[in-house]
């Protein structure tokens, strides 16, 4: 039977590589105790030069191998290295791969030495090799380097099985089936005889099964196919049910041999036509932003929760419906958790408008297959994206990445994303960067101008706003308030439009990137949130359009103060929320409820309250100022409220962790976030102080401990360690000391 074991800890490194290394001759250099997820270098939060993690790293880790694996095929399974990788056991070469975002895998079956020592030495080229996509030219995010996502020793039987493809056929009828591709692994020329059992499975309780008798004659990879019927009880994953199956794939052979695969999966529809996009036979807008999977410090090489974190935060508190995995494909922990909560997934090709010569296409076209063979089995993937983001139009190239796409998965749609017009239209779905609005009426094309054709076609706007209007969390009011209503305005337009299948803004999260883009501070701030997923207004133009019985949003643009604006005042005043109306009261007194502005915003089911001015109230530059209130009401009562004072005063410091519970591996996280607040608990936006986390316990903070607050407030990520224990969080600023907060890690 197949044993696997995660190699997160254990692991040493060294920030430098020679080729004593490969002859096991570690001395003379310094190494490091590393857990993986492992970033190469730790990089500042901006102004820093982004060749400094750009070197070739060594990793190196004892292997315990037990001598009853003896007989059975081992391998190393690399989840993703940046960028490229060597993996020598004892020695011996026993893989390498180029490419940072797709996993594979090495067998060290020869390698091995049972009975005594095994030396694992990975070496890690995290330069931008232009041979490797995406680099080649200048690219608008940054690829850091290490071994930054997870390690897994594998021990299988010689005969096992490589994959499993489940397909789900006529979902929509009670007819429904799954056909099941099992991709078997055989080493031997001499015929071997087996018998593949495939259960399908729902909290313990079996739906179905199938066996099938194999005949395995040659050597290699043989595809068996599987069919499990009578499926009409199957309940369908959709993006508020996303009901998920187990599939367990078992072979026995004569040898014998036995193994046994399990994946998960979820039965769905998921189809873009022209007239928009059909989840199980239910048309959907979609509405969604762009992520990349980066944070402060660390780049990529965050752990399963944090990558899990992501998903419930565009899901739970953006209420998206969908996310595109720009431009590159994800981790597999945070695609688990879109399936697990319905957050429908665009997963597309590493790459970023430069195509490379016909040896860097060729390996472009294993990334494609190596992301859809590592995930075709998410039911929130509902799109390849087999394009080089926004890259020219290439005949060859294209059809070739569209032919493998089609004939490794032939369930699913194929796009690709460009942002010249006119492009050759080689894939299923038309998907266009519009980045048409600047501000004025124009704010989404009419499909047919951006594709040149007479006709319309399957067609989603998979970018929109970003480089046209960057916004920092602690911009001036209007700005922010023009960056929101950006936002809104491109739901709205897209709501109108039938043709528009759904829009995916640029982006969730500000991101660090190359110096040729973004601030000049290696931050781009595109994000309706910052870098530590603090929100910006525009968060709640997104967050305001779900169901009040879900979620009641009231969110006013304002911090309430007399001279923020120019000439002054709060007005007008846009007020994100799903409430059918709201009311101002100004040092107690209603001055009026206001209603949403479906004139503006016709196309969005929750439009924003602009309040243009209220007369007499405010006052002019050199009045009183007073306290506000906004009362937000559904169904005739008051069902949120939100209170500003006059004369705010910084009052406390407030620390508030994501998660109390974590794992003491070395490598799970939680988010803490500091606030300096008012005295009615808003935060205060332009204190310059500083803090200082102090952890006490098993735990440490990923990046600098001693920061200075963004806007107000700041998060810093606390990391356990290997040991269990509870870990004490708290922080002191100049004039505060916040209170102590415990996580349990265990
Ligand atoms: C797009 C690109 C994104 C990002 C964005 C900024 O052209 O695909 O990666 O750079 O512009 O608006």
């Amino acid at each position: 039977m197949r044993k696997v074991i995660g190699l997160l800890q254990g692991w040493q490194y060294c920030d430098n590589f020679s080729e004593a290394f490969l002859q096991n001759d570690f001395d003379g250099y310094a190494w490091q105790e590393v857990t993986l997820p492992h970033a190469n270098k730790e990089i500042p939060y901006n102004y820093f030069d982004e060749r400094d993690y750009q070197f070739v790293s060594t990793y190196r880790r004892e292997l315990d191998i037990d001598p009853s694996d003896q007989g059975k095929r081992l391998f190393l399974d690399f989840e993703g290295v940046m960028a490229a990788a060597e993996v020598y056991l004892n020695q011996v070469l026993v893989g390498s791969h180029r490419g940072g975002y797709t996993p594979f895998s090495c067998e060290i079956t020869h390698a091995v030495n049972f009975g005594g020592e095994n030396q694992l030495v990975v070496v890690v080229d995290s330069t931008e090799r232009p041979d490797i996509p995406p680099f080649g030219h200048v690219m608008d995010y940054l690829c850091y380097g290490g071994i930054y996502r997870e390690v897994n020793f594998r021990a299988v039987d010689p005969i096992f099985i490589e994959n499993v493809f489940a397909k789900p056929k006529n979902v929509l009828t009670e007819a429904r089936e799954l056909e099941v591709d099992v991709y078997i692994n055989n080493p031997l020329n001499n015929a071997v005889t087996g018998e593949l059992q495939a259960v399908l499975s729902r909290g313990g309780k079996v739906v179905a099964q199938a066996f099938r008798s194999v005949e395995l004659t040659t050597r290699g990879i043989i595809v068996e196919t599987m069919r499990l019927t009578d499926l009409a009880e199957v309940e369908l994953w959709d993006l508020d049910t996303p009901n998920l199956y187990q599939l367990i794939v078992s072979l026995r052979t004569n040898l014998p041999t036995e193994d046994s695969y399990t994946d998960r999966i979820g039965f769905r529809e998921a189809v873009v036509r022209p007239d928009g996009f059909f989840l199980n036979g239910r048309r959907v807008k979609i509405r969604g932003l762009n992520r990349h999977q980066a944070w402060p410090y660390v780049g990529y090489a965050m752990p399963k929760r944090a990558q899990r974190d992501d998903a419930d935060i565009l899901k739970y508190q953006l209420h998206l419906n969908t996310v595109r995995t720009s431009h590159y494909p994800q981790s597999r922990h945070f695609l688990d958790r879109c399936d697990e909560i319905g957050l429908l997934v665009i997963e597309e090709i590493p790459g970023w408008q430069h195509i490379g010569d016909a040896e860097w296409k060729k390996l472009a076209c294993s990334h494609v297959r190596e992301m859809i063979q590592r995930d075709w089995n998410h039911p929130s993937v509902i799109l390849w994206g087999v394009r080089i983001n926004e890259s020219r139009d290439d005949h060859d190239f294209y059809t070739e990445t569209n032919r493998i796409a089609r004939e490794l998965d032939p369930t699913r749609q194929t796009c690709g994303v460009r942002f010249h017009g006119h492009s050759e239209f080689l894939e299923d779905v038309y998907t266009m960067n519009d980045f048409a609005h600047s501000g004025g009426d124009l704010v989404l094309r009419d499909q047919r101008v951006v594709t040149g054709l007479d006709h319309y076609v399957p067609y989603i706007v998979t970018e929109y706003n970003g480089h046209m209007y960057p916004t920092k969390r602690f911009d001036h009011e209007e700005r922010l308030m023009e960056h929101a209503l950006r936002h809104m305005r491109v739901l709205s337009a897209a709501g109108l439009d039938p043709h528009i299948a759904g829009t995916v803004g640029w982006c969730a999260f500000d991101y660090n990137t190359h110096y040729q883009f973004g601030s000049g501070d290696r931050i781009c701030y595109h994000g309706v949130m910052d870098m530590f997923r603090i929100p910006k207004f525009a968060a709640d133009a997104y967050r305001s359009q779900v169901d009040p019985e879900t979620e009641v949003v009231l969110s006013p643009v304002t911090l309430w103060a007399r001279g923020e604006r120019s000439i002054g005042g709060v007005f007008p005043l846009v007020v994100f929320t799903n409430c059918d109306c709201v009311e101002i009261k100004v040092d107690g007194q209603s001055v009026g409820k206001f209603f949403p502005d479906r004139l503006q915003f016709p196309g969005v089911k929750y439009p924003p309250v602009v309040i243009r001015h209220a007369p007499g109230i405010l006052g002019e530059w050199g009045s009183q100022w007073y306290d506000g209130e906004i009362i937000g009401y559904v169904n005739g009562k008051a069902a949120a409220v939100k209170k500003f004072i006059k004369n705010p005063v910084a009052s406390k410091l407030e620390i508030k962790a994501d998660h109390q519970l974590l794992d003491a591996d070395g490598s799970d996280v939680t988010r803490v976030v500091f606030r300096i607040v008012d005295q009615v608990g808003n935060v205060v936006p332009y204190i310059n102080d500083f803090i200082s986390i102090e952890v006490d316990g098993p735990g440490e903070v990923v990046g600098p401990k001693q920061v200075v607050l963004i806007g107000g407030c700041i998060a810093a990520w606390i990391k356990t360690k290997t040991k269990p224990g509870t870990i004490k969080v708290w922080a002191v600023s100049s004039r505060f000391v916040s209170e102590e907060i415990e996580i349990i890690s265990q």
